[in-house]
């Protein structure tokens, strides 16, 4: 998969996608990323990539200008054709684990980072296909959100995980929280790690991880429990144990 960053603070990007697993995927030659500084599509003398906001206000703009011209040579140069181009903005669709799913089904995306006050409109409606937020709160860098989803959506590229199974039991993959872990030692001051774990009955261990996923999401996060996949046995025993399934 290829994925091509745009952004305005590229070192902010270099170390941490030069580290584990992310380090692995790209030497592995899984992903490819490739960082763009959007500064260097500015042509005036000072490169300049923002301006005031038409009709006034705080903060600047990203003009729209040097954006298109980074996204539309990458694209020339790689040879994309009908690609996602994604903004990074708190104003875009919630980010999850489903739409990292459906972006690691893509064999190559553009994520382009937004600053100040945010992208000219012109950006969003002309060139971006999608808009994506991390989370209701607002960043600083749109840079920190790019990292986000790149981690998300790099583990999910077959052959990234050590193990296949280790993204598909992970939380939210099933719509449902993960149960707990637990490693050597088997009592630590005094807390023993639930016997079931040493029993080496796989189908009791299955099903007793299957009740802590139900049980921790149903405390946790209770709203993730409407769209998981319970069936009618679950959902029984659940109420018996006074946890509503929704
Ligand atoms: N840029 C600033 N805040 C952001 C957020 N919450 N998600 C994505 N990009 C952002």
């Amino acid at each position: 998969m290829r994925i091509d960053i745009l952004c305005l603070f590229p070192d902010m990007l270099v170390a941490p996608l030069d580290q584990s697993m992310l380090k692995r995927a790209r030497e592995r030659g899984l992903a490819h990323i490739a960082i763009h500084n959007i500064r260097d599509y500015a042509h005036d003398k000072h490169h300049t990539v923002d301006d005031y906001p038409y009709g006034g206000g705080p903060g600047m703009v990203l003009r729209p200008e040097p954006i298109f011209e980074a996204a539309e040579s990458i694209k020339q140069q790689s040879g994309a054709g009908d690609i996602p181009v994604i903004l990074l903005t708190p104003q875009g669709r919630l980010f999850s684990q489903s739409v990292a799913q459906e972006l690691a089904g893509h064999p190559h995306i553009m994520l382009i980072c937004g600053h100040y006050e945010g992208f000219d409109e012109r950006v969003c409606e002309h060139l971006a296909t999608d808009e994506i937020s991390i989370g209701d709160y607002v960043l600083s860098a749109g840079e920190s959100a790019a990292l986000v989803v790149v981690d998300a959506v790099v583990r999910l590229i077959p052959g990234v995980l050590g193990s296949e199974d280790s993204a598909s039991s992970d939380s939210h993959s099933n719509g449902l929280l993960e149960y707990p872990q637990y490693t050597r030692p088997q009592v630590f001051r005094g807390w023993a790690v639930p016997p079931v774990l040493l029993s080496g009955n796989h189908g009791e261990i299955a099903q007793w991880r299957r009740c802590q996923a139900l049980l921790r999401t149903a405390r946790r996060r209770p709203e993730l429990l409407r769209n998981a996949n319970i069936c009618d046995e679950e959902r029984k025993w659940m109420l018996e144990n006074s946890l509503n399934p929704r």
